[in-house]
C-alpha cells in the first residue's frame, strides 16, 4: 500500500471521485512525497519539509470524500480533524496539540493490532494449551501442573509440598493430544467450557475524563483512574470451545505485543511519515479585530502555527516531533478567502488547489460511477425488500439536470443535492416497498419528472424540500 504510484493512487480515488483532478495529482504527489523522502539517506531527510496543501473548493464537491479515501490508500499515518473542533464550546475548545496525540494514539493502535496479528499464530497454540488445560486439567501443560487441579485431585500436606504422584505421564499425555487433535478438527467446538475473561472496559467515566484536555497538563487521567479501580478484574464466563479459542488467543496475543517497542516505532512513524488532514479550516477564520468567536479563531490559527510549523508535542508517551508532519488542509472559503487567514498560517500552506463546482454531467457520473454510486445504495436497499429497481439513462439525466438547476435557483450545496432529490424521488417507494406487489420497477424520465413537478414548479417549495 505504501509504495503506489502518484497514478495509481489517482486512480484508487477516481473509483470513488469523480474529476477533482487537480487535486486528486496534487494529494498523490504528496502522499508519493512522504515515501520517497523515506528513501533519502538520513541527512538529507531531515531537511526536506513537507509542503502542506490547500484544499479549496465549494461545498459537497469531494473534498472530505478525497481525505476520506484517501486514509485508506497509505500506509503513513493518517488522521482527518476538523479545526472547527478546537474552536467549539469554551473558550478554544480542544487543545490543538490534541492532534497530534490523536494521530500517535490511532498510529499505536494501527501497529498494535498489526503486531497482533503477526503473532497470532503463536498465541493460538498458546490458547490451544490453556483450553487442554481447562478440559482435561490433569494433563498438565508443558509439564507443568495447574494450581487448582492439585488442589482438587493431589493431596497437598500441611507445608504446602506437593506429594501426590501424577497418574502415568504418558497415558496423561496421550490423553491430552488426542484431545488437541479433536480440537483442531473443530469436533469441540461446541462443547461448554469456563474461562475467566479480563474485564477491560474501563467505566466510561474514565472515559470522559480522559477526554476533557487533561492530557496537556501530562497528567493521564485515565491511567491513573484505572490503577484506582480494581485492576485485573476477571470474571467467568461459559463460552463454546470455538469461542475460547478466539478469546484466549486475542488475550495471548495482546501479552505476545511488546508495547514498548509498539509505541517507539509510532512515534518515529509519525515523525517521519505522519499526515493531518485539517478540514474545515476556513471556520477559523476571523476578522481582524473581530469579538467574540473570531478572537478564539484566530487563538487557535496561532496555537496551529508552531504544530504546523514544526515544534515539540508532548503526549503520554512521549515528546512528538512534528516538523515532517505533512498537513493537507481544506476548506470551502465561501464567506472568506485563504488571505483571511493569519499570515503566517497561509505561509505554511504553499500549495493551493481548487476543486471545480459540479455540473449536470459530473452529477451523472457521480449517480452511476462511483463504487459506493447513490444509485447503486438505493438499488441494494430496495433489493432487501426484494424490490428490483433499476433507473433509466434518461431518467437519471433528468435527476442530473435538475440538480443542477436547484444548486443554481437556490444555493450551491454541490453533490450534497444528490442526496436530497433522491431521497424525495424515492420517498414513496421507500415507504411502501415491503407492501408493493410490483417487485420490477423501471423509473424512467416520467416517473421522474411527475415525483419532482411540484418542487420544481414552486421555487419556495423547493428551497425548502431539497
Ligand atoms: N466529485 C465527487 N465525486 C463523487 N461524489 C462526490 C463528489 N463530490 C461530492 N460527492 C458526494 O457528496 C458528498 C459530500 O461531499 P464532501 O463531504 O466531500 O463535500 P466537501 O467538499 O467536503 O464539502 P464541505 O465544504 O461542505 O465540507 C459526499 O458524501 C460524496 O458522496
Ligand atoms: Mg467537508
Amino acid at each position: 500500500m505504501s509504495d503506489l504510484k502518484p497514478s495509481q493512487i489517482v486512480e484508487e480515488l477516481d473509483k470513488y471521485i469523480i474529476g477533482q483532478h487537480n487535486a486528486k495529482r496534487s494529494v498523490a504527489i504528496a502522499l508519493r512525497n512522504r515515501w520517497r523522502r523515506r528513501q533519502v539517506d538520513p541527512e538529507l531527510r531531515e531537511e526536506i519539509a513537507p509542503k502542506n496543501i490547500i484544499l479549496i473548493g465549494p461545498t459537497g464537491v469531494g473534498k472530505t470524500e478525497i481525505a476520506r479515501r484517501l486514509a485508506n490508500l497509505t500506509d503513513s499515518p493518517f488522521y482527518k480533524v476538523e479545526a472547527s473542533k478546537f474552536t467549539e464550546v469554551g473558550y478554544i475548545g480542544r487543545d490543538v496539540e490534541s492532534m497530534i496525540r490523536d494521530l500517535l494514539e490511532l498510529t499505536i493502535n494501527m501497529l498494535k493490532a498489526r503486531e497482533q496479528e503477526a503473532v497470532q499464530g503463536k498465541a493460538r497454540e498458546m490458547a490451544e494449551e490453556r483450553i487442554l488445560d481447562l478440559l482435561l486439567p490433569d494433563s498438565g501443560s508443558r509439564g507443568t501442573r495447574q494450581q487448582s487441579s492439585q488442589a482438587e485431585t493431589g493431596s497437598t500436606d500441611d507445608s504446602g509440598l506437593e506429594v501426590y504422584e501424577p497418574e502415568k505421564p504418558a497415558a496423561a499425555s496421550e490423553t491430552r493430544e488426542k484431545l488437541r487433535r479433536m480440537l483442531r478438527d473443530g469436533r469441540l467446538d461446541n462443547r461448554q467450557v469456563d474461562i475467566d475473561v479480563s474485564d477491560r472496559s474501563s467505566s466510561p467515566m474514565v472515559e470522559i475524563f480522559s477526554n476533557t484536555g487533561m492530557e496537556e497538563m501530562g497528567i493521564n487521567f485515565k491511567d491513573m483512574l484505572g490503577s484506582m479501580m480494581p485492576r485485573g478484574s476477571s470474571r467467568k464466563r461459559r463460552v463454546t470451545v470455538a469461542e475460547a479459542v478466539e478469546i484466549l488467543a486475542q488475550e495471548e496475543a495482546q501479552g505476545l505485543v511488546d508495547m514498548d517497542k509498539v509505541t517507539q516505532e509510532a512515534i518515529e512513524k509519525v515523525e517521519q511519515s505522519g499526515i493531518i488532514f485539517l478540514d474545515e479550516i476556513d471556520k477559523i477564520t476571523g476578522k481582524e479585530g473581530g469579538q467574540g468567536p473570531d478572537v478564539s479563531r484566530e487563538g487557535v490559527q496561532r496555537d496551529m502555527l508552531p504544530i504546523v510549523e514544526g515544534s515539540t508535542v508532548n503526549t503520554k508517551h512521549g515528546p512528538v516531533k512534528t516538523d515532517h508532519v505533512l498537513f493537507i488542509a481544506s476548506g470551502a472559503f465561501h464567506t472568506n478567502k485563504p488571505s483571511d487567514l493569519i499570515p503566517e498560517l497561509q505561509g505554511r500552506f504553499p500549495i493551493r488547489v481548487e476543486l471545480d463546482s459540479l455540473y449536470k454531467n459530473d452529477f451523472i457520473r457521480i449517480l452511476t460511477e462511483p463504487k459506493n454510486a447513490l444509485l447503486l445504495q438505493y438499488i441494494a436497499l430496495l433489493r432487501t425488500e426484494g424490490m428490483e429497481v433499476a433507473f433509466s439513462d434518461d431518467a437519471v439525466e433528468e435527476i442530473a439536470g435538475f440538480a443542477e438547476t436547484v444548486n443554481n435557483q437556490t444555493e450551491n450545496i454541490g453533490a450534497r443535492r444528490l442526496h436530497t432529490l433522491m431521497e424525495h424521488l424515492l420517498e414513496d417507494i421507500l415507504f411502501d416497498a415491503p407492501d408493493i406487489d410490483q417487485k420490477k420497477l423501471e423509473i424512467d424520465r416520467a416517473f421522474v419528472e411527475e415525483r419532482l413537478r411540484d418542487v420544481k414548479e414552486d421555487q419556495d417549495l423547493s428551497r425548502y424540500i431539497l
